[in-house]
């Protein structure tokens, strides 16, 4: 009939997510549902994602996942033409379970399965939310990747350069842990930034110097640190205004280090092949950043897409679309399907 129903597992990280994608003969796609099951409660007392507990947080919310995203489309699963799930790179405890539930699914209904890279998932979100046409630029920034990547095709990514230490979020998490402020770190330094002086700490922009669109932010994080000690040791605490300053400090660095290294990325192509410059990740809600990447891609007389924040943070309609677009050239993986830790798209 032209159309396909594809059901997506994704469970990398610390979301359980399941979603039904339809695309259609036309290339266009439909998210009929997309369930996200976080874990953030389960962690948040240790301060960062257990591998262990994620494993057997996803091992027990697939299933459910799986359901809700059925219920949420009003969807059986007979009407479900092939699987897809996430098979790398990420925490290899909640790949194999997303593998083994995908694999159940197939098995059980005959259907055909696709493994699918998380990093694809993501940098193909531009297509299915915005039908952007390739070749296209992306930046994908958020609290676990940071990379610019040219897209050409489904199966064809050229990554540009990368961050060689933290990525961004996490940074962003530190500086929060380091202020007092809440998890996660994004929104609440970005809030406390608006009213802070931008101009009375100058933090450092790592690799800014540098040829290339690598990037570091681990250098960046530890000078925020010291000059939040000598503030301690100075003044016996921190006022709202030296959060504030401090927030607003270190998010303009970020936003100076993620606009050069776009430039940088724009640079290094022609014009035909730049048309659109795509941000995709958690990092991307942040309303500077955004609007620096925005601006960039105005001076290179580019189209701008960011996608809905629930497709372009981790989510499995990403993962069912990819495999949509993958499809025709590619085998289906069959129930030999395997969990890969590291895979460099
Ligand atoms: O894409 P995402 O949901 O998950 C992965 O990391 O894969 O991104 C979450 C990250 C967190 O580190 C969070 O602090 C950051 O994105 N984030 C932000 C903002 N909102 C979320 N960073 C800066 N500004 C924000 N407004
Ligand atoms: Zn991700």
């Amino acid at each position: 009939s032209g159309t396909l129903t594809i059901l997506g597992l994704e469970s990398s990280c610390d979301d359980t997510a399941a979603a039904v994608v339809r695309v259609h003969a036309d290339g266009s796609a439909e998210v009929l549902s997309s369930v996200v099951l976080g874990q953030n409660d389960l962690h948040a007392s240790f301060g960062g994602v257990v591998p262990e507990i994620a494993a057997r947080a996803h091992a027990e919310q697939l299933d459910h996942a799986v359901e809700q995203a059925l219920t949420q489309g009003d969807l059986a699963m007979t009407a479900v033409d092939a699987f897809a799930v996430t098979a790398g790179p990420g925490l290899i405890g909640g790949v194999v379970s997303g593998v083994m539930c995908a694999k159940g699914l197939a098995a059980g209904t005959g259907k055909p399965l696709y493994g699918v890279n998380h990093l694809a998932g993501h940098a193909l979100t531009p297509r299915l939310t915005d039908q952007v046409p390739y070749p296209y630029l992306m930046l994908l920034v958020s609290g676990g990747h940071c990379q610019f990547l040219m897209v050409h095709s489904a199966d064809r990514f050229e990554r540009l350069g990368g961050t060689i230490d933290d990525a961004p979020g996490e940074a962003f998490d530190k500086i929060a842990r380091l202020l007092g402020l809440p998890q996660p770190g994004g929104p609440s330094v970005e809030k406390a930034a608006l009213t802070g002086d931008n101009s009375r700490f100058v933090f450092p922009r790592p690799l800014l110097d540098r040829q290339g669109c690598d990037l570091s932010f681990s250098g960046l994080k530890t000078a925020v640190l010291r000059t939040r000690d000598a503030l301690i040791t100075d003044n016996g605490g921190l006022s709202g205004t030296d959060q504030a300053d401090i927030a607003a400090g270190f998010q303009a660095a970020v936003v100076d280090v993620l606009a050069q290294k776009s430039r940088r990325a724009f640079a290094a192509y022609p014009q035909e092949a730049t048309r659109t410059f795509c941000v995709a990740g958690g990092v991307a809600a942040n309303g500077a950043i955004r609007a620096a990447l925005e601006g960039i891609a105005q001076e290179f007389s580019a189209g701008f897409v960011a996608p809905p924040l629930a497709l372009c943070t981790d989510n499995a309609a990403m993962i069912a679309y990819a495999a949509a677009e993958q499809m025709a050239g590619r085998a289906p993986d069959g129930l030999t399907l395997s969990a890969r830790p590291r895979w460099p798209l």
